[in-house]
């Protein structure tokens, strides 16, 4: 448990840690922002008034910090997440929360070790529309087939993400998937059989587009279609559901329809993407003592589903995920 009032550190404050940014300030919760590039860091401090450093270490030795969201690039989660709870500090990092399977376990036995929280950005676990879907699920009566199919053109060209040397779009994005999968169906993913375009090419990458199809503890089955090769005008992501006698789809944070006996629909002109809400419940859950949703495992899980998912590609063969398997592993 926290005391007073949470104080956050922001380390990466790029594309997307401005957003974070925004709203630890708009919770009142935002103390400090680290970015190693001291314009960006100096950016934020003018704009919300709070400390800036390019070095954690100024972050890590401030006694009223309690918390860090990390969203610097992927390559660099464990590494600081690690540091930061050996520090005592409750960590909020970004997806994916790390690219390898040593990186999994030496987060998950750092959490163990320091006894602190740390959670991982799934935003889409705190947008209405897919909460919509989860409650439909949870009356099914038998296993269902889910389906997402995801159009992100934007992970293309110079963007970090892109680099399949780094994770690239599959561990980069496509994680997001795996991890939404899971939290609707409320089983753990157990095998994955998956195909990519062809690789060895700058452009397309084929490594960042795949269709995959997962098997799930509970029977379930689950269908991944990711690309980034396609238009920007086609919609983003599309989610749908199906178990005995329902329904269910959800199109871009807007529009949402359940289908059982009769069908209900509605939409709204914004997208509601769950990231505030998210952040909410990180602070709420370090003020009452509480474990944030999204833990340790869930972001081990999520990268151990998408290295299974690129390791098919290669194969051709379907891959078995076991994440007692990865865990039990020694920690270096
Ligand atoms: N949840 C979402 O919807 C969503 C969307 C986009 C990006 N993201 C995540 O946000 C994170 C950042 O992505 P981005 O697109 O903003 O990248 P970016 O390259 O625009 O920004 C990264 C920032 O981190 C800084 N940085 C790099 N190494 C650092 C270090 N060791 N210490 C401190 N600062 C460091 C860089 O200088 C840069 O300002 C990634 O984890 C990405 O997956 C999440």
């Amino acid at each position: 448990m926290i005391t007073g009032d949470a104080a956050i550190a922001v380390v990466g404050c790029g594309y997307w840690g401005k957003n974070i940014v925004r709203n630890f300030h708009d919770l009142g919760a935002l103390s400090w922002v680290c970015d190693v590039r001291e314009a960006v860091a100096n950016e934020a401090r003018t704009k919300y008034q709070v400390r800036a450093t390019t070095n954690l270490a100024d972050v890590l030795a401030d006694i009223e910090v309690q918390g860090v969201a990390i969203a610097a690039p992927a390559a660099e989660h464990y590494r600081l997440a690690v540091q930061c709870l050996r520090a005592g500090k409750h960590v909020f990092v970004e997806k994916p929360m790390a690219l390898t399977e040593e990186e999994c376990r030496l987060v998950y036995h750092a959490v163990r070790e320091s006894g602190k929280q740390i959670t991982v950005g799934f935003n889409r676990r705190y947008a209405s529309t897919y909460v919509e879907l989860k409650n439909l699920l949870r009356r099914r009566t038998g296993p269902a087939v889910v389906g997402c199919r995801i159009n992100s053109p934007g992970i293309s060209g110079s963007y970090w993400m892109a680099d399949p040397a780094i994770g690239g779009a599959i561990l980069g994005e496509a994680c997001h998937f795996v991890d939404l999968m899971y939290w609707l169906l409320d089983a753990e993913p157990i095998a994955v059989s998956a195909f990519s375009l062809p690789t060895g090419k700058q452009d397309p990458i084929g490594e960042n587009n795949i269709a995959a199809s997962f098997r799930f503890a509970d029977g379930s089955v689950g269908n991944l279609t990711y690309c980034t090769v396609g238009s920007r005008t086609s919609e983003g992501e599309r989610v749908e559901v199906f178990a005995p006698g329902m329904g269910a789809d959800a199109e871009d944070f807007k529009r949402v329809a359940i289908r059982t006996r009769i069908v209900r629909k509605h939409s709204s002109l914004f997208a509601e993407k769950g990231h505030a809400a998210q952040m909410n419940a990180f602070l709420s859950a370090l003020q009452n003592g509480k474990t944030p949703e999204v833990t340790v495992r869930d972001g081990v899980r999520a990268t151990i589903g998408c290295l299974r998912m690129l390791e098919s590609t290669r194969s051709l063969q379907t891959c078995p995920i076991d994440l007692d398997w990865v865990l039990d592993g020694p920690a270096q």
